[in-house]
């Protein structure tokens, strides 16, 4: 079946860079969220990034026009109907993910692939919580989407080759380059990132060096763009928080105990960029 339609849940940080590239490729996007506050600051930011593209001379100003015409925002559950394929990317959470799909199906055709944009959830058990394990499937973009260039592509222990396939194309044509690899927790990308960046938290509670110096390290010693800390803060403290939580429950080895002081920054509210305050301070408010 070819995939013209996406249904992508969550308007969030990563929902609203996963519309952008979406529609930016060429595909009409069903963007659905809980709540019309949530939908209208997901629509702005697709919107000021397709701007920042026309300017940039990625886009003309009529392919920016086309790309936001394809851009339709919900929040009703049964709109997602005409969906050829769903791309998940709500709270980095089993119970909201699985809750979510759960409502979703009885709206979605047989056919259609249901994929996870979860950084560390096994796919294997969300896809068990459907009833179509075989047209389930993990799409891992990174944060901000429509800069970084990697999508892991998670095949579950029963996602079929054609969904793999289906997948990988959508990726591709997202622009991104998809790279497969297997259901374990953290994928690839968060079992080595996330420990570096809970020791680098440690190497702050333990006072090696201040935040800026341990980020300054990674940034001018390993040419790092952002340093660990100031990384932290972009993905989010809550975010980093729960995928250590996942490492350590799933491999049951203390190397992944997650940080006292990260725990701490959370138990604060200390979030990040997104509430304008983490490791660092942004007076600007939410990045
Ligand atoms: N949204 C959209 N675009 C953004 C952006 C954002 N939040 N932040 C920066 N950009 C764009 C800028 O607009 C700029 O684009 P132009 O080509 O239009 O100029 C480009 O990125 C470069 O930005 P800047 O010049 O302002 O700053 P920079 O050169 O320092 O780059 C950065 C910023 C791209 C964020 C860079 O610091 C970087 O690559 N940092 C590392 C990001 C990273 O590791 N992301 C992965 C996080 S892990 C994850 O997402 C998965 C998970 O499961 C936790």
């Amino acid at each position: 079946m070819e995939t013209k339609t996406v249904g992508v849940l969550g308007a969030g940080t990563m929902g609203h860079g996963i519309a952008h590239v979406l529609i930016r490729g060429g595909y009409t996007v069903l963007l659905h969220d809980l709540s019309q506050q949530f939908l209208e600051a997901g629509a702005a930011r697709i919107a000021k990034g397709l701007n920042r593209d026309v300017e940039k001379n990625r886009l003309t100003a009529e392919d920016r026009e086309k790309a936001l015409s394809r851009l339709k925002t919900t929040m009703r559950v049964s709109d997602l109907e005409g969906a050829d394929f769903i791309v998940e990317a709500v709270t980095e959470n089993f119970e909201v993910k699985s809750g979510v799909f759960r409502a979703v199906e009885p709206h979605c055709r047989a056919e259609v692939i249901f994929a996870s944009n979860t950084s560390s959830i096994s796919i294997t058990r969300l896809a068990a919580t459907t009833q179509r394990p075989d047209r389930f499937i993990g799409l891992h973009f990174f944060n901000p989407v429509p800069v970084m260039k990697l999508v892991e592509v998670v095949p579950g222990l029963a996602t079929s080759p054609e969904t793999v396939e289906a997948a990988e194309r959508l990726a591709t044509s997202a622009g991104k380059t998809p790279v497969r690899v297997n259901d374990f927790p953290g994928f690839v990308s968060n079992r080595l990132l996330m420990p570096m960046i809970n020791e680098a938290v440690y190497c702050l509670m333990e006072s090696v060096a201040d935040a800026k110096g341990v980020d300054d390290v990674m940034k001018l010693g390993m040419n790092h763009p952002m340093g660990p800390l100031e990384l932290a803060d972009l993905i989010g403290l809550d975010v980093c928080l729960d995928i250590m939580k996942v490492l350590y429950e799933s491999f049951r080895d203390s190397k992944y105990r997650p940080c006292p002081l990260l725990e701490k920054m959370v138990s604060a509210g200390r979030l990040g960029r997104k509430i304008g305050r983490g490791f660092y301070e942004y007076p600007q408010g939410r990045g």
